[in-house]
Parts: structure tokens; C-alpha cells; sequence
């Protein structure tokens, strides 16, 4: 009986299994009633009483070997088992914390949604741009400082190529393509060949607005604007028009708010004026309309222009231009709530 339980002991210890079946397989075979540790333990009665201190020392030794190892790989596989469905190689180690939309894009998704409201639909227009979109449709005279080196980005060995300063260029890319009535409203990245400080890059973002129709007036275009200023800024919000000029409209103007910061009593913002300025716009000039195709005699039209770094600076105090581009995640989360 001792070498049968020897015997036994030497097999419990090389035990392997694979899976779960295989395991239960074993534990049939070694442990439950009809199992050989039980039938062994049927045949205690017929051992000397002599021998039985030492056979049955024996036998329990061999029955908690066999439990344990048992137990030891039913472990085994289920942890491989469970491991296999459930493992993700491609998960990172790191939790991964949720994003947030960019502060720019918030206000210009906010921007356009305004004015989509009052029936604007948007129109895009490539960054890399010809020289006839952004400025000579546009009515800019050949010899205009804006075409300059200091403020344009030309794309090497091709003059007539621009990296667009403005995005007055998809008003052309839209009047070429479309007869009046046309009201869009288009938001893009523009580039300027400027040293990049606290208050200026070399990109930025514009929203331009373009309504081209019969009868369409300067009050037209003021109205639209005090409503864009008052559903942006707050119902108490007041505008101001001050004469200005572009080459693409006439006349022309910049528009004022009533400082949001102070409320208009005058701050460090505004420069104690209590006004700031948010946008340039106009009536489009007849030379513009006729020089992309849209008879002048029947038609008028307005447009508009904004920088969407000015209206975020406004509605949330940034104070230095390059954080927008820093892609900063301290200062990136802080728009958590607005987006
Ligand atoms: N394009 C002008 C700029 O970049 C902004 C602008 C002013 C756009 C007046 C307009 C406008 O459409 O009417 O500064």
C-alpha cells in the first residue's frame, strides 16, 4: 500500500492540464468518491494496525498534495482562460483622460451656428492660395502694402502663389461659382508674415460673411451685427460703426462693443475707452462684384470679417496669443465646462 501511494505522489506532482475540462478530468480521477485517493482509502480497514499510523500519515499527505496541486491548476488555466478574453494589448498602461474641443474651435462653432440661424450657409476655400482670390479680385491695387513680403507668405519660386492673409479669398471662390442670392459664412486659418509675440502669429483664425442679393442695405448689415454682438456677448451689449477703409468694400467700417469686461465703464482692456473693436465689414464694392461676375447694376451686398483669436480673447480673457497653439493641456481643460 505504501508504494501504491508513493506511486501516486510521484504522478500528483507531474500533473498538467490545460484547460478546464482537463482539470476536472483530474479531479474525477484522483479525487472524488470514486477516485483513487478514495479507493485507497476504502482499503485503510484491511492495513495492520501497526502499519496504519504510518499509512494513513501517508495517505493524508498524498490527499492534500493532490488538492492542492488540483486546486494549483484550476487556478492556472482559468486566469489563462479569463486572460485570453479579456487582455487588450493596444490599451495603454496610463488612464486616458478625456479631451476637449479647442477654445477657437468653441467660438467659431458658436460663430457659425449664430449665423446660421439667420440663414448663412458655409463655404471653405484653400489655405494655399493664387494671388487673384486674396487680393487682385478682392480690389487690391498691384502696388498694395498688404501684397508685401512683410505680411505675406509667398510659396517659394512662385509669386502668384499665397498662403492666404485673410479669408475675404472665399468670397471670390463663392462669387465665381454662384449668382446671387448668396449669404455664407466662412471660417478658416489665415497666415501672416509677422514675428509671433503675445499679440501676434504668423496664423490665425477669420470668420468672413458675405450677403449678396437686390436692395440688400448698410442697415441690413447693421442689424445683423448688432444681433450677432448681442447673442454673443449678452443682450446688453451695444455695437458702434466707425468709418474705415478696405479695399473690397465701400463704404467701409470697424465695429465696436461696448467692453464686455467692464460692462463699458472702462478698463485696462479696452484702454479705458470702454469700447472694443471685434470686426471690419462694408457694403462690397461694385469693382469687387463685377470682377468676379455679379452684375453690379442689379445687385448690392455686404460683408464682414472677424478674428475668432479676438472673440475668444473677449469671452475669455486670454492673455497671450501663443498659448492657442501650445496645445497646453492645463490650459486646454480649462474649456472642459464650455464645450
Ligand atoms: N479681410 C479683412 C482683414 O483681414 C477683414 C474684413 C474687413 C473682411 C472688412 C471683410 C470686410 O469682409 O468687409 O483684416
Amino acid at each position: 500500500m505504501i508504494a501504491k501511494i508513493q506511486e501516486l505522489l510521484a504522478e500528483v506532482e507531474q500533473l498538467q492540464a490545460a484547460n478546464a475540462e482537463e482539470v476536472e478530468a483530474l479531479r474525477i480521477k484522483y479525487l472524488s468518491k470514486k477516485g483513487a485517493i478514495n479507493d485507497l482509502m476504502a482499503d485503510f480497514r484491511n492495513v495492520p494496525a501497526e502499519m496504519k499510523k504510518e499509512v494513513g500519515m501517508k495517505l493524508n499527505e498524498l490527499k492534500t498534495k493532490a488538492q492542492e496541486k488540483i486546486a494549483a491548476l484550476k487556478e492556472m488555466v482559468d486566469t489563462q482562460e479569463g486572460g485570453n478574453d479579456d487582455l487588450d494589448l493596444t490599451r495603454t498602461a496610463y488612464p486616458i483622460s478625456l479631451g476637449t474641443r479647442h477654445p477657437l474651435t468653441i467660438v467659431k462653432n458658436e460663430i457659425v451656428d449664430i449665423f446660421s440661424r439667420l440663414g448663412f450657409t458655409l463655404a471653405e476655400g484653400p489655405e494655399i492660395e493664387d494671388d487673384w482670390h486674396v487680393y487682385s479680385s478682392m480690389n487690391f491695387a498691384d502696388d498694395h502694402p498688404a501684397r508685401d513680403m512683410q505680411d505675406t507668405f509667398f510659396v517659394e519660386a512662385r509669386p502668384d502663389i499665397v498662403l492666404r492673409s485673410h479669408t475675404s479669398s472665399v468670397q471670390a471662390r463663392v462669387m465665381e461659382k454662384q449668382q446671387p442670392p448668396i449669404r455664407v459664412i466662412c471660417p478658416g486659418r489665415v497666415y501672416r508674415n509677422e514675428a509671433i509675440s503675445a499679440s501676434a502669429h504668423c496664423f490665425f483664425h477669420q470668420v468672413e460673411g458675405l450677403y449678396i442679393d437686390k436692395n440688400v442695405s448698410f442697415t441690413d448689415l447693421k442689424q445683423v451685427l448688432l444681433l450677432f454682438a448681442q447673442e454673443m456677448f449678452g443682450k446688453d451689449t451695444q455695437i458702434r460703426l466707425r468709418p474705415s477703409y478696405f479695399p473690397f468694400t465701400e463704404p467701409s467700417a470697424e465695429m465696436d462693443i461696448s467692453c464686455n469686461i467692464c460692462g463699458g465703464k472702462g478698463c485696462s482692456f479696452c484702454k479705458h475707452t470702454g469700447w472694443v473693436e471685434i470686426l471690419g465689414c462694408g457694403m462690397v464694392d461694385p469693382a469687387v462684384l463685377e470682377a468676379n461676375g455679379i452684375d453690379s447694376t442689379i445687385y448690392t451686398g455686404y460683408a464682414f470679417g472677424m478674428g475668432v483669436e479676438r472673440i475668444t480673447n473677449l469671452k475669455y480673457q486670454v492673455k497671450d496669443l501663443r498659448m492657442f497653439s501650445e496645445n497646453d493641456t492645463r490650459f486646454l481643460d480649462e474649456f472642459t465646462a464650455a464645450n
